[in-house]
């Protein structure tokens, strides 16, 4: 694993940019293992940037998505395709056709994870996986359990992660209590994972993530075991590990 500090958030923002930029300038079909939440938005803001100046075309990407929430449709605005149009796909020049948000409204969840594993794999696998992290570990939305779990799996969110979630939405009750998510196998399988953290909050997991025993209990620890996994964090993110030094 290797270790990116910035100041700050803007900073890890451009700096992670400059390598998805990177990577479809290299690679105009690439395939984009994005995700949600808050800490990408910056991110998502500078590539919209890039393709405004002129600078980046996304008609050929093709992007899969982590994981998505059971139960609220793409049209709702706490849904992660919701998220994706409003943050990206809607501001760029990608096909749409090429973009893939696992589909929480799915009557038979197991057939939709087991459809979405076989649109990664047709797709030859991830060539850059973005990833967030919660406070508790989880990548996507693999939650801190027994194992690893390999495949696009439904999963039941842990108390930490739904308090975490409910600053989107009005009522505690609206809060979903499952989700679509990738599993650890395919985020393992992509050819280069990036990881970004920002803030305090963010620093003691960002700790056990790197230096903490690879455990099912912290999934994001299994990166560790990864060929090319890059973790940008802000000085907040990194005040642990600063302070251990
Ligand atoms: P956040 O979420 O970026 O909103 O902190 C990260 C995550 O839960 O993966």
């Amino acid at each position: 694993m290797k270790l990116i500090v910035s100041k700050d958030y803007a900073e890890m923002c451009q700096k992670v940019a400059r390598l998805f930029a990177a990577q479809i300038t290299l690679k105009p079909a690439s395939v984009l293992g994005l995700a949600t939440g808050s800490t990408p938005v910056g991110m998502y803001a500078e590539l919209v940037t890039k393709y405004k100046e002129g600078r980046l075309d996304f008609s050929a990407v093709r992007t899969v998505n982590l994981d998505e929430y059971v139960g609220l449709t793409g049209d709702n605005d706490q849904s992660y395709r919701y998220f994706m149009n409003h943050n990206l796909f809607d501001l760029v020049n990608i096909d749409k056709a090429n973009t893939h948000v696992p589909n929480g409204m799915a009557a038979d969840p197991a057939a939709e994870c087991a459809a979405y594993d076989q649109v990664v794999e047709s797709m030859g696998g991830v060539d850059i996986q973005l990833l967030g992290i919660g406070n508790n570990g989880h990548i996507g939305f693999n939650e801190p359990c027994g194992h690893f779990p390999v495949d696009t799996h439904l999963v039941d969110l842990t108390e930490s992660t739904i308090t975490a979630n409910a600053r989107f939405f009005a009522t505690m009750d609206e809060v979903p209590r499952q989700a679509l998510t990738m599993g650890i196998g395919t985020i393992m399988k992509a050819k280069k994972v990036v990881l970004m953290a920002s803030g305090k909050a963010k620093a003691q997991i960002i700790r056990d993530t790197m230096f903490g025993p690879v455990t099912p209990n912290v999934p994001a620890s299994v990166l560790q075991l990864h060929p090319d996994a890059l973790v940008f964090v802000d000085e907040e993110a990194y005040s642990v590990i600063a302070a251990e030094k």
